[in-house]
């Protein structure tokens, strides 16, 4: 039997899926690589912006005429909108076969095996399909969106992409209540994962031959608040440090209001955290801070750009920004446009503004037009492209260590890596450089890679 996990969204749901694959394949599953073959169809599904939500309602619509043609084939909804819409989703489409949120992949393990699929597997073996022992397609049906408060205690199967750098869950859900954001209400309430467990998870990798871990949460900076042990981000950090064959340390995402000079102070201390850091401005305007309720002012923000810039020299900053909340003037989006010159951003994320069901920013007044939302997106994708570029073009002649980690994706004659400041090198070379790090010399910037070769 095959499963098929089709993924959309962030990091989060990319390391779902991984969770996802090794429960089916704790099952006696195989994965398949394309969803003509497989018994069983996933949508890790997206609700951040209307777009991702768009993309899954047409991906389901299309899975209508795939079942009629094939009516073993089980279909399950994960993810934010399987959290946000699940049983909405599951009255008007009668065709899916189980709903699971973010906090409730502990569940599917019992899904698959009331689902009769296991039996149909063993029935074959012996020759013949014993179509009794299935059960009702109605026994099949069902829904996991439950608050599911022990989630982030439990010990999950987990079927990684790659075998060089690993995704690792710190703590799931978000407390923040930004007015745009849908996470809080499809992730639930901030819950942080024993200590123990993640050093024990990550040992584990490292026992297996990976070398870079990317420590996961919503805002990894509140780490600790709801454990009843004195234990913070910082000392989390610390505690990873000492696993002796990881020698990168990442981290996403950090929120500005709780990004502490502790921390400044321990990533420079500790030399396996990458000198990078990703830190959502959202905006440069203080008016559009506060409505967004981001709980700091621009200069705030800015205050600990410049310590961490003085603390780590050469550290690569990143961040994500929204163009078009509500109310946004021209003088506030010149204000977020001031700010990416100011700092001088390594890279950006920047979406316009997209309306999500439940989110307090709904009710607000003066929502902007689609039109004007554009172009000030153009405006800032442009204005960051200019500094993105300059900054790569610096890095022209520089040697820096990087991380090899695949065979590059748009030359298949190279391989790729990346440095610590999480630039991607493309250079000459071969497998055997996989899961080194290695020094290259960087010959020519581009815009979203550089090209190096190994020294
Ligand atoms: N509209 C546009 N962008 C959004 N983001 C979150 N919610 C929305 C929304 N409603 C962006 C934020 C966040 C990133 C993950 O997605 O910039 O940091
Ligand atoms: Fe990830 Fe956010 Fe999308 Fe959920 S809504 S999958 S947390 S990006």
């Amino acid at each position: 039997m095959k499963y098929f996990i089709k993924t959309m969204g962030c990091q989060m749901n990319v390391h779902d899926s991984e969770k996802i694959a090794g429960v089916f394949s704790e099952s006696g599953y195989d994965g398949s690589e394309d969803s003509k073959n497989a018994d069983v169809i996933v949508l890790n599904t997206c609700s951040i912006r209307e777009k991702a939500e768009q993309k899954f309602f047409s991906e389901l619509g299309r899975l209508k005429k795939v079942k009629k043609h094939k009516p073993h084939l089980k279909i399950a909804v994960a993810g934010c909108i399987a959290q946000q819409k699940g049983k909405e989703i599951f009255i008007k489409y009668p065709y899916v076969d189980f709903i699971f949120g973010p906090n409730n992949i502990d569940n599917l393990q019992s899904w698959i095996e009331a689902s009769g699929v296991e039996r149909r597997v063993s029935d074959v073996k012996d020759g013949q399909q014993d179509m009794s022992l299935r059960s009702t397609p109605d026994a099949r049906r069902s829904t996991a969106v439950n608050d599911n408060p022990e989630y982030h205690t439990k010990i999950l199967p987990m079927k990684r992409i790659g075998r060089v750098k690993a995704w690792v869950s710190i703590m799931y859900g978000c407390n923040n209540f930004c007015t745009y954001c849908v996470v809080p209400y499809t992730r639930g309430r901030e819950r942080s994962r024993p200590p123990e467990d993640i050093y024990n998870e990550i040992q584990a990798l490292a026992d297996q031959g990976f070398t870079e871990v990317t420590l996961l949460g919503q805002n990894v900076n509140s780490y600790g608040k709801t454990l009843k042990g004195n234990i913070d981000f910082p000392d989390l950090l610390k505690k990873i440090h000492t696993i002796e064959k990881i020698r990168r340390i990442r981290f996403v995402t950090s929120h500005p209001r709780d990004f502490s000079d502790n921390l400044i102070n321990t990533m420079k201390e500790l030399p396996k955290v990458c000198r990078h850091l990703h830190l959502p401005v959202q905006s440069g305007s203080d008016r559009v801070l506060e409505a967004m309720n981001r709980g700091y002012t621009y200069d705030e923000y800015k205050n600990k750009i410049d310590l961490l810039k003085e603390s780590i020299p050469g550290i690569a900053i990143t961040t994500d920004i929204i163009a078009g909340f509500p109310g946004e003037t021209e003088e506030d989006f010149d204000r977020t446009m001031t700010a990416l010159s100011d700092v001088e951003y390594d890279g950006i994320f920047a979406f316009k503004y997209s309306r999500r069901p439940g989110t307090k920013a709904l009710d607000l007044p003066d929502h902007i037009n689609e039109e004007i939302k554009s172009g000030r997106l153009s405006q800032i994708l442009k204005l960051q492209e200019s500094v993105t570029f300059r900054k790569n073009k610096t890095l022209e002649g520089e040697s820096p260590e990087i991380l090899v980690e695949s065979k590059s994706g748009t030359d298949p004659d190279k391989m790729t890596g990346r440095t610590g400041t999480n630039k991607i090198v493309n250079f000459c070379g071969d497998n055997d450089d996989i899961g080194k790090i290695i020094q290259v010399k960087i010959l020519k910037a581009r815009m979203h890679s550089l090209d190096g070769e190994k020294i």
